[in-house]
């Protein structure tokens, strides 16, 4: 693991860009996308340069069952509205989270990735070490799947919407495995917030119960972090 500590999120996301432009520069094609606030940054680093995406691949890691793509709180629309509106790729892959079958959606998403092998995956991680949507205890081998959102996360949703019964029980993410397929990892955190998950991703044992550990062993993981979220660190 290489951690790079940087002064706020948007030295990170620079770096990420940075980082990302060589590579795009070497060849690269297809990057893997995340959301939530986090790669925000980095979105908007991407946005104010000249670099062109549109013969580029993007797939993104998660979509929540059964939001339309076009609902805000969508991650369809989410990329929409924080980077691919402004530079669209040629091919951009979100999970079907509408798919009448979602088992099969989620086979469907594998195959996709198996296509089109991910040279640069960007993550955020959460509070608890969550990658994607895969929470503690997940399958450190897993592929794309359903997955049922712990009572937190659906607490903590709520605040986007009116109803109660609108916040999403379930998603579709990539699994843990399908992320340590990427060539290269970018893993992102700003944040005292998220200052024990980095400790436990770069000092820990690697362990379900902290699904970023796993990047330990990648072998081209670059974790980049603020003062706050590197605050841990001994
Ligand atoms: C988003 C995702 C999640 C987030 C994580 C951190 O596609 O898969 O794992 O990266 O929950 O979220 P933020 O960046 O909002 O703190």
């Amino acid at each position: 693991m290489d951690v790079k500590i940087v002064k706020d999120k948007v030295a990170g996301g620079q770096l990420a860009f940075d980082i990302i432009k060589e590579d795009i520069t070497n060849g690269a094609k297809v990057l893997g996308l995340a959301t939530g606030s986090t790669p925000i940054t980095l979105y908007q680093a991407m946005i104010a340069s000249d670099l062109d995406f549109s013969n580029m691949t993007s797939i993104n890691l998660d979509e929540y069952v059964g939001m339309p793509f076009d609902n805000p709180q969508s991650y369809h629309q989410f990329m929409k509205d924080n980077l691919f509106n402004k530079k669209p790729f040629a091919h951009s892959y979100v999970p079907d989270g509408m798919a009448e079958d979602i088992e099969q959606a989620a086979a469907d998403y594998e195959k996709i990735i198996a296509a089109n092998p991910i040279d640069v995956q960007i993550l955020g991680i959460g509070r608890n070490g969550h990658i994607g949507f895969n929470e503690p205890g997940s399958d450190l081998e897993g592929r794309t799947h359903k997955v049922q959102l712990t009572e937190s996360t659906i607490e903590a949703n709520k605040r986007f919407f009116e109803r109660e019964e609108d916040v999403p029980r379930y998603a579709i993410s990539m699994g843990i495995g399908s992320i340590m397929q990427g060539k290269k990892i970018i893993l992102l955190a700003y944040g005292e917030d998220k200052a024990d998950a980095i400790k436990a991703t770069v000092e820990g044992p690697v362990t379900s119960h902290v699904p970023a550990s796993v990047l330990q062993n990648h072998d081209d993981a670059i974790i980049i972090i603020d003062e706050a979220a590197a605050s841990k660190l001994s």
